[in-house]
């Protein structure tokens, strides 16, 4: 019996994270925006695509080995870039890092981290990727992106899909923003989570202040430094092609655009010599009209052939859902919220729970599918 045998699946994990965090945190890492129609369309959509068993397969032996971006890894998966992992968990960050690193697949650092990357890297021992928002100063960015770089980040990943704020009512209600602000109740919401109060912001409090985000300059931490930093390292709202010729000379390691939804748009990143889009939307965030990724996945896969590779995410809870995308076309899959959920009930140990479900989950549906290879995997024709 292992401590975390009770959980199952990703949705035990969901369950019981949503009782250890506070409410305004467990929103805002469960939850889309406006009305959550694209949470349930990534859902219906996933759901609605049928994988077609071969029989009489010998798959006594199944592989999830994977190729990504030029690496061989044990699962086609990456973890996907989230604000705040360092919130839900104690250097949250560091304990899905390790995970990952256990399982062999590479973390992605997000520019809205609440730990730094150079002690990720050097606590986690996890292969780097980092994500990138652009701020409107671009020579702060670009001093980011050396720092990035410098701490062994091999990938970077530029969300295009996040031009402006998205619209989350949920966080307003809630009073949920970072950098944390004190409230009556946001003090109420803490003060009926103690585990959580004392494991992660008890201890942030003890050994580096309140949390915050720690790729921001160090003025950034001060109310007045906020101020004034503030528009120099707001999100861009005028980030174009341009900014990804600048990227593409400036970054020596690969370049990856997260957030494409158009065959047009994967074509122009083609053009623009970088290495992989990744087909989401963005967990269902950000645009509550996007298409679900599966629903546009086929067609841009079709148009790339192969020139460029593609990943995607939004919406996996399952090893099904895993093999959906790469049957759809993706090389490789990003889990944000699933390895949230279990570093909130565990650290490092409850991601690993996580990851090793999908995995179990995933080697299974290979079985049935008589798919002793990921490349094995087939698509149901239209109306099975
Ligand atoms: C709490 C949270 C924070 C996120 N923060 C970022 C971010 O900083 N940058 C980014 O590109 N995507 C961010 N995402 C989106 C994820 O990278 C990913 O696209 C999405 O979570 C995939 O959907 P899934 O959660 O259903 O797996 C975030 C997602 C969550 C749940």
């Amino acid at each position: 019996m292992t401590a975390f045998s009770h959980i199952l699946n990703v949705a035990d994990a969901r369950r019981a994270a949503s009782r250890r965090l506070p409410h305004g945190l467990f929103e805002y890492v469960d939850r889309g925006s406006e009305d959550e129609v694209s949470i349930a369309t990534n859902r219906s959509e996933l759901d609605a695509i049928r994988l077609s068993p071969a029989v009489l397969v010998d798959v006594s032996r199944r592989s999830t080995e994977a190729e990504i971006l030029g690496q061989r890894q044990p699962l086609p998966l990456v973890i996907a870039p989230t604000a705040v992992a360092g919130l839900v968990w104690h250097d949250g960050e560091i304990a899905i890092a390790k995970a990952a690193a256990a399982a062999g697949i590479p973390f992605c650092v997000s520019t809205q981290s609440i730990t730094a990357i150079e002690r990720i890297a050097a606590e986690s021992g996890a292969r780097l990727w980092f994500q990138l928002y652009v701020w409107k100063n671009r020579q702060r960015m670009l001093a980011l992106l050396d720092r990035a770089w410098a701490a062994g980040a091999e990938t970077l990943v530029l969300t295009v899909d996040t031009a402006v704020g998205p619209n989350r009512e949920y966080n307003l209600r809630n009073g949920f923003g970072i950098p944390l602000k004190a409230s009556w109740r946001a003090g109420l919401d803490v003060a009926l989570h103690p585990r959580w109060t004392a494991s992660v912001m008890l201890r942030a409090l003890a050994t580096g202040g309140v949390p915050t985000y720690a790729h921001y300059p160090d003025g950034f931490r001060t109310k007045l430094g906020r101020a004034a930093l503030s528009d120099e390292l707001s999100l861009a709202a005028d980030v174009t092609w341009e900014d990804v010729k600048l990227l593409r000379r400036h970054w020596r390691g690969k370049l990856v655009l997260k957030g494409v939804l158009r065959v047009e748009d994967a074509q122009a990143a083609l053009s623009h010599g970088v290495d992989a889009i990744v087909v989401s939307n963005h967990g269902a965030r950000n645009l509550d009209c996007a298409p679900g990724p599966t629903q546009v996945l086929p067609a841009i896969a079709d148009a790339i052939a192969g020139r460029l590779e593609i990943l995607a995410d939004s919406g996996v809870r399952r090893g099904a859902d895993i093999a959906r995308f790469l049957a759809l076309g993706a090389n490789g899959v990003l889990i944000g919220r699933a390895p949230l959920y279990g570093v909130a009930i565990g650290g490092a140990e409850g991601a690993g729970r996580i990851l090793d479900i999908l995995a179990n989950e995933l080697r299974i549906t290979m079985g049935m599918l008589g798919a002793p290879a990921l490349r094995d995997l087939r698509l149901a024709p239209s109306g099975a």
